[in-house]
């Protein structure tokens, strides 16, 4: 199984936790098709931690709490199928799950293959109660053979938080995508710790295994499992745009049977979505320039598959700024002959620069990206 563009869906943990059962489950299912986010490409519905029974069956296999699931998970996946989306479940490279539930360790063959059977299209696969006997390289590869293995293509979703330098090793063991980060909260310091941590690892980010810098939390407006404080609207905008930009899967972590146009207006951006989803999948890179407000506010830049390049603006700061950068540090610049014709993504507002890009009066943890035309000036 290759993966080709940064995975997108919606994960039960952010709001939800622990409360999950089959009714939630099948509505979300219905409201990803009914709120168009299938459509727009979020085609994952993956249930978190805490759906099984806490010990295993007399044949060491997991089981789904007959509470919360009373009809299984294959009549669930069956139904999440029927909506024409794809099914992702939750398992532990340690013995207990972080919500001290069966982990799959010294079960990773069984279980690889119950979740084949169950239909599972996605598996996200927990760090806690590691056997520190064991490096962690070996138990993702163990589970990626597990799964490459399995008779079903199930896409890996590692989650090591980054622990044990796992950038170095997480390609070698299947993973499609691997979180890179420790846990979001809904929170702007979260959203803005996250961003600032994932610039030192993102060399290893690409296509076939995505860093995952976790769920979004845009929309959770303060309410579920991991909020905090809550964010704003712009910094929900930031947050999704870094994440777009940062080509991280894209999961949705909100109520999403209870959207705020606000929120739908975000997760449905089609132009940031396509930063994203971008075929080429090319890093970004940071726009180097005069840098007074370095630490304060990122600019960066990734060139886009049909050679259009999307510039991105975010001050993380708790101040206005005014920054600017010299197109040559893009490859444009005067002496080309070409400038930049260029469209904000969330604004609409259009223009063009030719020498220099300037960013006017940019609020406190604020955003603009642009997506901009290479055409004779
Ligand atoms: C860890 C993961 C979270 C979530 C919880 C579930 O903290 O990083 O994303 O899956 O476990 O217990």
């Amino acid at each position: 199984m290759i993966v080709k563009t940064p995975p997108m869906g919606w994960n039960s943990w952010n709001t939800f936790g622990p409360n999950i059962n089959d009714e939630l489950i099948r509505t979300t299912a219905d409201a990803m098709v009914e709120n168009g986010l299938l459509e727009a490409g979020y085609n994952y519905l993956v249930i978190d931690d805490c759906w099984s029974l806490r010990e295993r069956d007399e044949n060491g296999k997991l089981v789904a709490d007959p509470v919360k699931f009373p009809h299984g998970m294959k009549d669930v996946a069956d139904y999440v199928h029927s909506k024409g989306l794809k099914f992702g479940m939750y398992s532990c490279a340690g013995t207990r799950t972080c919500a001290d539930y069966p982990g799959s360790f010294d079960h990773e063959y069984v279980d690889a293959k119950t979740f084949a059977e169950w239909g599972v299209d996605f598996l996200k696969y927990d760090y806690c109660f590691r056997p520190n006997y064991v490096p962690g390289h070996l138990l993702y590869k163990k589970m990626g053979n597990a799964l490459a293995n399995s008779g079903r293509d199930i896409l890996f979703s590692a989650c090591s938080w980054g622990a044990h330098e796992t950038h170095k090793w997480i390609k070698t063991t299947g993973a499609h995508m691997w979180r890179s980060t420790g846990d979001i909260n809904d929170s702007w310091a979260s959203i803005r710790d996250l961003a600032k941590h994932q610039l030192n690892i993102w060399d290893y980010n690409g296509a076939g295994c995505f860093n995952d810098m976790d769920m979004l939390v845009v929309g959770m407006n303060g309410k579920g499992n991991v909020a905090v404080t809550g964010c704003t609207y712009e910094e929900y905008k930031s947050h999704f745009s870094i994440w777009a930009f940062l080509n991280s899967p894209l999961m949705i972590g909100c109520d999403i049977r209870n959207m705020t146009e606000e929120t739908r207006s975000i997760l449905l951006n089609k132009d940031i979505i396509a930063i994203n989803q971008d075929p080429a999948c090319r890093q970004a890179y940071i726009i180097e320039g005069d840098n007074w407000w370095a630490g304060r506010v990122y600019m960066m830049a990734k060139r886009l598959n049909d050679g259009d390049i999307a510039i991105g603006v975010f001050n993380l700061g708790d101040n206005d700024e005014w920054p600017n950068f010299q197109l040559d540090s893009i490859g444009l610049g005067y002496a080309t002959g070409k400038k930049l014709v260029w469209r904000e993504l969330w604004t609409g507002e259009t223009g063009e620069s030719v020498d220099v890009m300037r960013f006017h009066g940019m609020a406190p943890h604020s955003c603009r990206v642009y997506r901009g035309k290479i055409v004779d000036a």
